[in-house]
């Protein structure tokens, strides 16, 4: 059963998200969620349905039409404008950039190294290595889970502060207390999710969710 996962949230409800329900990726994120997937399917699992959200997250980035020349005469086309920056959150957000770059092979890496305080809940960030021209083309925040919205929140602050004007994220699974840090951390941002799950637990855990994504995708747990 699909206990409080919402397929189709009203965008009245949640106007800056957008939830994949294709069948491709909800059938892969039924996988991810399954506790039996270990970790090496867990992070091909990961990469695969990366690939798949990141065509429908670059949707409106800018182009520009170019001049082509194929093998009969010459055309237009169409090339993409800025330069694209893939920020995974670490260490769960590299599972999906690896995919993330699988279709966007030009595109450029910045790191991000934030963990939670199991305590607190609260974000420490421990790493940041960024492109200095943040501002050249979109930026793709890639971090599977989206709990209480502290690490996202956090990296946001960075990437805004690194000069970053187009901002996109990309999640797996978010909690709708993550939604609403990221909105009030940045208003205008799209978040791209595969499932807006029920509820955190007292450890901050989501609910249903799929556990702890960095563990899962390296077999730390
Ligand atoms: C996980 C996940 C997010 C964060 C989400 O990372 O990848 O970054 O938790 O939780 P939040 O929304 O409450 O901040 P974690 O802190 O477990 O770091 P790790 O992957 O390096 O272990
Ligand atoms: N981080 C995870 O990896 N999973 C959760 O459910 C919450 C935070």
């Amino acid at each position: 059963m699909f206990r409080g996962i919402l397929k189709h949230m009203p965008t009245t409800k949640y106007p800056n998200v957008v939830i994949f329900d294709h069948p491709l990726i909800q059938h892969k994120l039924t996988y991810l969620r399954d506790a039996s997937t270990s970790h090496r399917p867990f992070r091909a699992l990961l990469y695969q349905i990366a690939g798949l959200m990141v065509y429908e997250a670059t949707r409106s980035v800018p182009v520009v039409e170019v001049d082509v020349q194929t093998p009969m005469e010459r055309t237009k086309g169409r090339r993409l404008a800025g330069k694209v920056t893939v920020v995974p959150v670490l260490r769960a957000g590299l599972g999906m950039a690896e995919g993330v770059l699988e279709m966007m092979p030009e595109a450029r890496v910045g790191h991000l190294g934030i963990f939670r305080d199991e305590q607190t809940l609260k974000p420490i960030a421990y790493l940041k290595r960024l492109p200095k021209d943040l501002n050249a083309g979109p930026v793709l925040l890639v971090d599977p889970m989206l709990a209480t919205g502290g690490s996202a929140a956090a990296a946001i602050t960075m990437l805004h502060e690194a000069g970053a004007t187009d901002l996109r994220m990309i999640c797996l699974v978010a909690a709708p207390e993550g939604i609403a840090a990221v909105t009030a951390a940045a208003p205008g941002m799209t978040i791209y999710t595969a499932a807006i799950d029920e509820r955190l637990n007292e450890k901050g855990y989501i609910l249903p969710g799929l556990g702890d994504a960095g563990d899962r995708l390296y077999g730390t747990g």
